[in-house]
């Protein structure tokens, strides 16, 4: 093995190795049930897998165009028009990416240059905050407020500064589970105007949204529209993690810029699984039907912890659910998070590390994206806690 010789100034200095990837190694090391990661332990649709292997099958194993196949750019528009009435032209408004998280990286190194500020509501997805500073950026963080995760607009108003070019939004939100209301995305609309902020809005969770919940997409309002990417992941909607596609959407003048970067980074995306995605797109009930079965999975896995002492926050989106244990322990979340998964055979993901600097809720997330047996097994472990 070799070592760099020299001194290395990282710049990202205080990133490690993400939780993630620390509490599912521990779940396979103490074979602990894990409902850490958020990603199904149950099979994509047999469909869409049949339709990739036709399509490496029949030859489409070459480079596809930049911004993604033209069928499946078209397929997207549909939906956003069908779905939200939204108008977004295939040609110049709609990349496909490998992954949402690849797309609110480019989107953010697009516009973020050194010294900018962009806006993040705290507790973050992980990668918004890496994104922000290895482009230059400074986050600016606006707490959601426990423990309904609501959204304090007043804290946003005045976290806005002339410096601020970006801001960066996910409804269904994780790892709270919560969503924005229509009152939310007006008040953001109304917040915004008048600026030149641009809008990372991840919606990766756009069909994971429960109790008659209506999904609020920024494409809704014309004036968040003109400002957004809408960022979304064929990988959490048809439980195909693993395949790592998603999708940009924005105003022509925008997604130039995005491409400018994409070109230039991936430059393309996997050809077959676009060709599968264009034709499985058509089925619109396999996206339809996910808010029903993951509610059913989330209300199993609640009625499995009846009389437990761990108490349920509300989860009205996402496949997380989050459970408070101030009746069970005043461990840290990230100690009681390990000692579960050693001594109970149970793995979670403390919330804390989602802030930067945690309050003191004591909060562990759960996935409930897996099998019922998994889930009557580890509601059943946490129930004699
Ligand atoms: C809010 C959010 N955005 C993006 C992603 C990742 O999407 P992708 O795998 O398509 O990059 C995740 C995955 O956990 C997520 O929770």
């Amino acid at each position: 093995m070799q070592t760099y010789p020299q001194p290395i100034s990282s710049k990202l200095p205080n990133v490690g190795t993400t939780i993630f990837t620390v509490m599912s190694r521990l779940a396979a090391e103490h074979n602990a049930i894990n409902l850490s990661q958020g990603f199904p332990d149950f099979d994509c649709a047999p469909e869409l897998r049949e339709l990739f292997c036709k399509y490496i099958n029949s030859g489409l194993n070459q480079y596809p165009p930049m911004a993604g196949i033209i069928g499946l750019r078209e397929a997207i528009a549909e939906k956003m028009q069908s779905l939200y009435g939204a108008v977004y032209d295939p040609e110049h408004e709609i990349t496909v990416t490998p992954g949402a998280t690849y797309a609110i990286f480019t989107a953010v190194t697009a516009f973020v240059s050194p010294g900018d500020e962009v806006i993040l509501f705290e507790p973050a997805y992980d990668s918004y905050a890496p994104a922000v500073e290895v482009n230059g950026g400074k986050p600016v963080y606006v707490q959601l407020r426990y423990p309904d995760y609501s959204i304090d607009w007043e804290a946003v108003k005045n976290a806005i500064t002339p410096k601020t070019r970006m801001m960066i939004i996910n409804t269904p939100n994780n790892p709270t589970a919560s969503v924005f209301s229509a009152e939310d995305l007006r008040m953001l609309e109304s917040v915004l105007r008048d600026t030149n902020i641009v809008v990372a809005s991840d919606e990766v969770y756009e069909h994971l949204i429960y109790d008659g919940h209506q999904h609020q997409s920024v494409a809704r309002y014309p004036g968040l529209a003109e400002r957004s990417f809408v960022v979304n992941s064929f990988g959490k909607t048809y439980a195909v993690t693993g395949w790592k596609m998603g999708y940009a959407l924005a105003p022509k003048n925008l997604m130039m810029e995005f491409r400018k970067v994409h070109q230039f980074n991936a430059f393309v995306s996997n050809s077959p699984v676009q060709y599968a995605f264009a034709d499985y797109m058509k089925n619109k009930d396999a996206y339809l039907s996910l808010a029903a079965f993951y509610q059913k999975k989330r209300d199993f896995f609640l009625q499995g912890l009846n009389g437990s002492r761990f108490k349920p926050l509300p989860s009205r989106g996402t496949f997380f659910q989050n459970l408070a244990y101030d009746a069970i322990s005043d461990e840290r979340d990230t100690d009681l998070a390990v000692r579960l998964t050693k001594e109970n055979g149970i793995a979670s993901i403390p919330v804390s590390v989602f802030y930067r600097e945690p309050p003191p809720h004591k909060v562990l997330r759960f996935c409930f994206a897996k099998s019922d047996e998994t889930l009557a097994r580890g509601a059943e472990i946490l129930r004699k806690l």
